[in-house]
């Protein structure tokens, strides 16, 4: 078990969906682990794949934040059923380091997904699980919930963090 460095805005990996899982093998097993760690460490409540760098559909979410071993949950190749109702609320990312804005997001969302060992379930989610669910899943679909911002709000942040990543204040990625 270990942290991983974050990878942040403007990383290409970031910025393009991310590759199916395709057999569970010992490695992604391993890497399940390291992927709680890091989220823990940060600490955050969700973390996807790219977010440390790697092309994979998985991602981890734990609004207890290492609390409470019932509120881990591990979707590989996640894919949403259903939505309903909508709700906006602030959010933020690691991956977008000390921006948070609000983002209207399902308020219910179903999703199907492989747990760590490999097997189909569904999970039911509401509030802030339901919009974690859905801003890591757009994670693996190479969206940051600036993507889900009106185009004046986006641009403006965007060109804060390049006269951040000029003025060399942004959060280096240590890839
Ligand atoms: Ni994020």
């Amino acid at each position: 078990m270990a942290v991983r460095p974050i990878v942040v805005y403007p990383d290409p990996v970031l910025l393009q969906p991310c590759r199916e899982v395709p057999e569970i093998t010992r490695e992604i097993r391993d890497l399940i682990p390291d992927m709680f760690d890091t989220m823990y460490a940060a600490p955050g409540i969700g973390l996807a794949a790219n977010q440390i760098g790697l092309d994979l559909r998985i991602a981890v979410i734990d609004l207890s934040v290492g609390k409470d071993p019932k509120d881990r949950h591990v979707l590989i190749n996640p894919v949403i059923l259903a939505t309903e109702l909508r709700f906006s609320e602030e959010e933020g990312c690691l991956s977008v380091p000390d921006f948070l804005e609000n983002v209207t997001r399902p308020r219910k969302v179903r999703v199907e997904a492989l747990d760590a060992s490999g097997k189909k379930f569904q999970l039911e989610a509401e509030g802030l699980l339901a919009k974690a669910v859905c801003h890591e899943l757009d994670h693996l679909d190479g969206l940051l919930f600036l993507n889900r911002l009106s185009p004046l709000k986006r641009n403006r942040i965007k060109k804060k963090i390049q006269k951040m990543i000029r003025a060399g204040e942004w959060a280096g990625s240590t890839r």
